[in-house]
């Protein structure tokens, strides 16, 4: 299983991943509390060509969109503020994974895991000590 070192290594994995799903996909991230969900995101968006200081988590929304260059979009999902999923969220949701040419990643992915599509890829991290990270891929 793969661990990374310092974000740098959180940031390039994803850009590992961001090639796999060039013409679209959803990932979705897994993890305790500062495990790098985000910082796993802000290497995807790189990748696309997204300044990574625009990927934030979203405090007043739980859905951020981003272009990319290519025509695009990159919706960034945080569920972390999520007790359950409603049904309004889930139809926005569901309306983004019909779109089978835009990114989506989803942290927090466990809060609506009954209702994620099948074809996703799945990555779990894990805090080993303050600076190592495990990440797996599924
Ligand atoms: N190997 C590593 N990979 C990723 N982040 C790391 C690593 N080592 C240290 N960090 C630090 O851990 C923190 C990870 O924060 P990040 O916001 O990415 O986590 P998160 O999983 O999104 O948290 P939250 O659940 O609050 O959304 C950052 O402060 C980052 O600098
Ligand atoms: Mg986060």
């Amino acid at each position: 299983m793969p661990i990374t070192k310092n974000k740098e290594e959180t940031a390039t994995f994803a850009k590992k991943i961001a090639q796999k799903i060039q013409n679209g996909g959803v990932v979705c991230l897994f993890g305790d509390l500062g495990t790098g969900k985000t910082t796993f995101t802000k290497g995807l968006a790189e990748y696309f060509g997204i300044d990574r200081i625009k990927i934030k988590s979203p405090t007043y929304t739980y859905i951020r969109k981003h272009a990319t260059k290519n025509d695009q979009n990159i919706y960034h999902i945080d569920l972390y503020r999520l007790s359950y999923i409603d049904e309004l969220l889930l139809g926005e949701i569901n309306e983004l994974l019909e779109n089978p040419n835009d990114i989506i990643i989803i942290e927090w992915a466990d809060r609506m895991e009954e209702y994620l599509p099948e074809n996703r890829i799945n990555i779990y991290l894990e805090y080993i000590d303050e600076k190592r990270r495990s990440i797996k891929v599924v």
